[in-house]
């Protein structure tokens, strides 16, 4: 997770009791990344670390969702969140806590990403209306 100030700190403790198994809270700050992972982990008993945020951020090997949790990416000032995007796995899951936009950079250049590697492993252009479909199938809605 990037960032854990209110929506972060919210959001960890409930990945934790969804069933993560580790967590780790990258921010600019000690005092609050470590506050963070202490809670996750008093809360719900999952192990949880803090690592330093400096520079882009090289995400760790084996994580399976990557969370921003920072105000990077709101409109209107739509920024990039700094990180080593060949540092993230392929199968990596990326969500946003920022709702405007609903695709923000920072989901854009995952998505991107993601789109170059569908057509590298299937040989196939994506089509993104099959993928909106799955989702809301997925969701039942
Ligand atoms: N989807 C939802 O349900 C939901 C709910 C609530 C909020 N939100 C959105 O979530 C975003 C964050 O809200 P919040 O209430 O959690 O804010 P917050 O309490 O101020 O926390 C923001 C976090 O981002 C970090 N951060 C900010 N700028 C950074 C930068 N340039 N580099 C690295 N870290 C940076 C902060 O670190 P420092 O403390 O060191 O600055 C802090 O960890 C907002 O855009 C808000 O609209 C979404």
């Amino acid at each position: 997770m990037l960032g854990a100030g209110g929506a972060g700190r919210a959001m960890a403790v409930e990945m934790a009791w969804a069933g993560a198994a580790h967590l780790t809270l990258v921010t600019r700050r000690q005092e609050q990344g470590q506050e963070v992972a202490d809670t996750v982990t008093r809360a719900a008993g999952v192990p949880a670390v803090w690592a330093s945020w400096q520079g882009e951020v090289v995400v760790p090997a084996g994580t399976s969702l990557l969370m921003n949790a920072t105000h990077l990416g709101c409109a209107p000032a739509l920024e990039l969140v700094p990180v080593r995007w060949d540092s993230v796995d392929p199968a990596c899951v990326v969500v946003d806590v920022i709702t405007n936009p609903r695709i923000t950079p920072f989901l854009a250049t995952a998505r991107r990403l993601a789109m170059q590697i569908f057509e590298q492993w299937t040989g196939v252009p994506p089509e993104e209306a099959v993928f909106q479909r799955a989702v809301a199938e997925a969701l039942g809605e």
